[in-house]
């Protein structure tokens, strides 16, 4: 009995070290993946696909992480107001027009940019919805 207690303290001193590991950053992260992860089912995977193939030549896939990265300053626009240019994305033309999400909130568009952006082979890390806050009140 008394070895079962000294394990289990011994157990649980190990799991509160590995929690308090994870900086707030991580936490904010998986925050982010998660929620964003419900907002694209909802809102933009009927156009993009649930591994972010695309839809032919209506809507580009979001797999062109050297696209994402380019215009990382300008995803929260793209993803907030749509877009209506020609975009070469890996390679070909798309020229259909996205729709404006004005129902997303500042909060809402980092997270679902965090998760496009870190989902699909992507990797770009985590981007706090301030600096989104603040590219969003310099779109063009
Ligand atoms: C009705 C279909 C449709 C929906 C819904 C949609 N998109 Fe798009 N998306 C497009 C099209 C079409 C383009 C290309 C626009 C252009 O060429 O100007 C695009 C372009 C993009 C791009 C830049 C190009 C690329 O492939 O990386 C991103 C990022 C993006 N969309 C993210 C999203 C996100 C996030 C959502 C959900 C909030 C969303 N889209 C919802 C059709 C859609």
């Amino acid at each position: 009995m008394r070895k079962y207690i000294i394990n289990s303290i011994f157990l649980l001193s190990i799991v509160a070290i590995i929690v308090s590991c994870q900086n707030q950053e991580t936490i904010d992260l998986q925050n982010y993946m998660s929620n964003g992860k419900d907002i694209y089912k909802a809102k933009c995977q009927n156009c993009h696909g649930e591994n972010g193939e695309g839809l032919g030549q209506l809507a580009p896939p979001l797999t062109d992480s050297v696209f994402l990265k380019t215009n990382k300053n300008r995803l929260a626009c793209i993803i907030k107001n749509g877009a209506n240019e020609t975009f070469t994305i890996h390679g070909k033309e798309y020229k259909e027009k996205m729709p404006a999400f004005p129902e997303l909130a500042d909060i809402d568009v980092a997270q679902v940019m965090v998760f496009v952006t870190n989902s699909f082979g992507n990797k770009q890390g985590f981007v706090p919805y301030t600096q989104v806050s603040t590219q969003l009140q310099n779109c063009k």
